[in-house]
């Protein structure tokens, strides 16, 4: 049987196995602490910081940091609301993001972030990059304008999938998501059927003949703001107890 350690967040006290990452032993109790380059199944690699944490008062991100017995752990501040909020500002001024005619609106996760930090306008410039949409696979469209480079397709495919379609290039703004081709997507061996077809938080990779199937105002964001599944499905246990 796993060690059981207890630790408190935002003051509750938490019970987790010994081992969980702070973002895991949360979200068990009910605790959503927001996460972009994270998914769960997925090896966490810290990559975006929206995770960020602090804990005994250092910031540490919570999808790679585990669980210790004792340690104090501030998720729910100002500061550290004012933090994630600047990092996704950050990621929409560094791609290319129209949200109003983006087939994954309502189900993508920076947008339903920006919504959940109350972010209307971004306060940086817009830097426009120069990025390419490949659309040279029958199945799927590979929009490079819109990509984060949170990994999580290039760690799916990798380790659930086992192709290694996506992997990076280059460094800092000139970063770019790059496949396992010479250049075209219809050049990888990535099919529907893969995994790291769903694994992209925002519209970077989408299925063709699929837009519009579920209706704008319908989708998983335009239903419940996201965290929601994580705040109001599990159970809270608080002082060595009761769920709520
Ligand atoms: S394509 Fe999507 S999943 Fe892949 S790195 Fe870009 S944003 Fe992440
Ligand atoms: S979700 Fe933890 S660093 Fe990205």
């Amino acid at each position: 049987m796993s060690e059981i350690v207890t630790f408190t967040i935002d003051g509750r006290r938490i019970s987790a196995e010994a081992g969980q990452t702070i973002l895991a032993a949360a979200q068990a109790c009910g605790i959503y602490i927001p996460r972009l380059c994270h998914k769960d199944g997925l090896t966490p690699v810290g990559g975006c910081r929206v995770c960020t944490v602090r804990v005994n008062g250092r910031p540490a991100s919570a999808c790679t940091q585990p669980v210790a017995a004792g340690i104090v752990v501030d998720n729910d501040t100002e500061e550290l609301r004012s933090w994630r909020r600047q990092i996704v500002e950050m990621l929409f001024v560094e791609g290319n993001h129209f949200c109003m005619f983006c087939e994954k609106s309502g189900n993508c996760e920076l947008q339903a972030l920006a919504y959940r930090f109350g972010i209307t306008a971004p306060r940086y410039p817009y830097l426009w990059p120069k990025r390419d949409v490949d659309a040279s696979h029958p199945d799927i469209i590979l929009d490079r304008n819109r990509c984060i480079m949170c990994g999580r397709c290039e760690r799916t495919s990798r380790d659930l999938d086992g192709k290694s379609v996506f992997g990076f290039v280059e460094r800092g703004i000139h970063k770019t998501l790059a496949v396992n081709a010479d250049a075209r997507l219809a050049d990888t061996d990535l099919d529907l059927t893969d995994q790291a077809v769903n694994a992209c938080p925002v519209g970077a990779i989408l299925k063709k003949r699929t837009a519009y199937r579920t209706p704008v105002g319908q989708r998983q964001f335009d239903r419940e703001p996201i965290g929601t599944s994580v705040e109001t499905r599990a159970k809270l246990t608080i002082d060595g107890g009761e769920p709520r």
